[in-house]
């Protein structure tokens, strides 16, 4: 018996691959021994949907949130418990909102960084609300969108202010697929942003409390082969500065669990893509950093809960603002002032040491169960649930191969 025990929560939609995953990791983890010589245990449950007074006391510590983006339900679900419980959420669902890539674009223009030129126009079609035809009669301005778009440059991008998944994304090379495109937008709320063309490498960063692992992205390339396993494909400062750019923009909206692109250069980081706040984590996506993933999930999930880190629901960007403002800053010392703030919010010295000294076995734990059994077959069932019968074997080889590289690479 433990002498505490933690209550994780899974809020989840319909993956089962990384859930399987991170349970068994718990269980294999055990009991951790604190700072204060007391055993710990963590334990994973799923949360279901049901009706919930809001004066209920939860019995989780900490939830991971899957489905919030989509469900309204346990979005209010999560105030609650964040604003009356104390408990810990990974991203805050008072800034969800921001996962609208918009409030994401202005914070990081903001702040200074490298985002290509962006307008956001108004609906093409109206809203069906019995009082838009006047509001848009007496205030709509007529504009004028090949001028706005000529503004911008071609080629340039048109997608949904709020997207994801590149549903609605489409490239814009003239006047004809301009308007193209926006009559085929109906009711979207639509960006236009210039294009980064002829960019060295489209950089996807996946952010876990402090951790980031930045990972050589092929947005043209089928799902399964979209993250290249590439070490070295950064210079040490763009590679630095994606990483920073990462836990800049988690930090300012208190999100601790996000996916970030950017477009890189030359010497130049230019964000495109960064308000994730439900990551792709899928193993049919990550194969040889899926390990990489649970490890960081593990570790600060557990760390978070063991040491009774509090969530931070306020923000406090006006710390931001003043390096952003400081005229005798540089750019790169901006981007140092930045790093200084994240890492003080994610407590990475306090972190790093609690690793150190209470979850020293985690890379052990984490060996051992990508090399068993149980690995071996929520890869086999997880591939039997995603691609149709005469891919099975196809699909096993490849990430089985993958997965062989990463156990390799551990050098053991
Ligand atoms: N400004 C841009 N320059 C170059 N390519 C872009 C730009 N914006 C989007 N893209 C391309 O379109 C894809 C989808 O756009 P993105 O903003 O990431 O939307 P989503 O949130 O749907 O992923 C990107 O992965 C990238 O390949
Ligand atoms: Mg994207």
């Amino acid at each position: 018996m433990a002498d505490v025990e933690h209550t994780i929560g899974l809020l989840l939609g319909t993956e089962d691959d990384w859930p399987r995953a991170f349970e068994s990791l718990l269980r294999r983890l055990g009991t951790v021994t604190a700072a204060d010589g007391r055993t710990h245990r963590t334990r994973p449950v799923r949360v279901t949907i049901e009706p919930f007074n809001l004066r209920d006391k939860p019995q989780h510590e900490l939830v991971i949130d899957r489905l919030a983006y989509w469900y309204y339900h346990p979005r209010e679900w999560l105030k609650k418990i964040a604003l009356m419980d104390g408990v810990y959420l990974l991203n805050s669902p008072f800034t969800f909102q921001s996962m609208e890539k918009h409030a994401a674009y202005c914070a990081m223009m903001r702040l200074g960084l490298k985002v290509p030129e962006t307008v956001l126009v108004p609906f093409k079609n109206p809203l069906d609300n019995s009082r838009w035809a006047y509001t848009a009669a007496r205030y709509n301005e007529p504009f004028d969108l090949e001028a706005t778009a000529a503004s911008i440059g071609y080629p340039l991008y048109m997608k949904p202010y709020d997207g994801g998944a590149w549903v609605g994304v489409s490239k814009i090379r003239n006047v004809d697929e301009l308007h193209a495109a926006y009559d085929a937008s109906g009711e979207r709320l639509m960006h236009l942003q210039a294009s980064v063309e002829d960019y060295d490498v489209f950089a996807r960063s996946l952010t876990i409390g402090p951790e980031t692992m930045v990972m050589r992205f092929r947005p043209d390339q089928p799902m399964h082969t979209r993250y290249e396993v590439d070490h070295h494909f950064l210079s040490a400062d763009a590679g630095d500065e994606v990483v920073t750019i990462s836990r800049l923009v988690n930090a300012f909206f208190r999100w601790e669990f996000n996916s970030c692109e950017s477009l890189v250069r030359g010497d130049d980081v230019h964000p495109i893509d960064y308000a994730n706040a439900c990551p792709d984590v899928a193993l049919t996506s990550l194969h040889y950093y899926f390990p990489w993933a649970m490890t960081a999930l593990l570790r600060w999930t557990v760390f978070c809960v063991v040491t009774g880190r509090r969530m931070r629901l306020d923000t406090d960007l006006a710390g931001y603002f003043a390096v952003a403002d400081d005229p005798d800053r540089s750019y790169q010392e901006k981007l140092a002032g930045y790093r200084e703030l994240a890492d003080r919010y994610f407590e990475v010295d306090r972190y790093r040491e609690f690793c150190d000294e209470h979850l020293s076995d985690v890379d052990e734990i984490v060996y051992d169960w990508v090399t068993s059994e149980e690995f071996r077959s929520l890869l086999r069932e997880t591939v039997r649930a995603t691609y149709p019968v005469h891919e099975h074997e196809k699909f096993l080889a490849h990430f089985g191969g993958l997965i062989d590289a990463w156990i390799r690479d551990q050098g053991r």
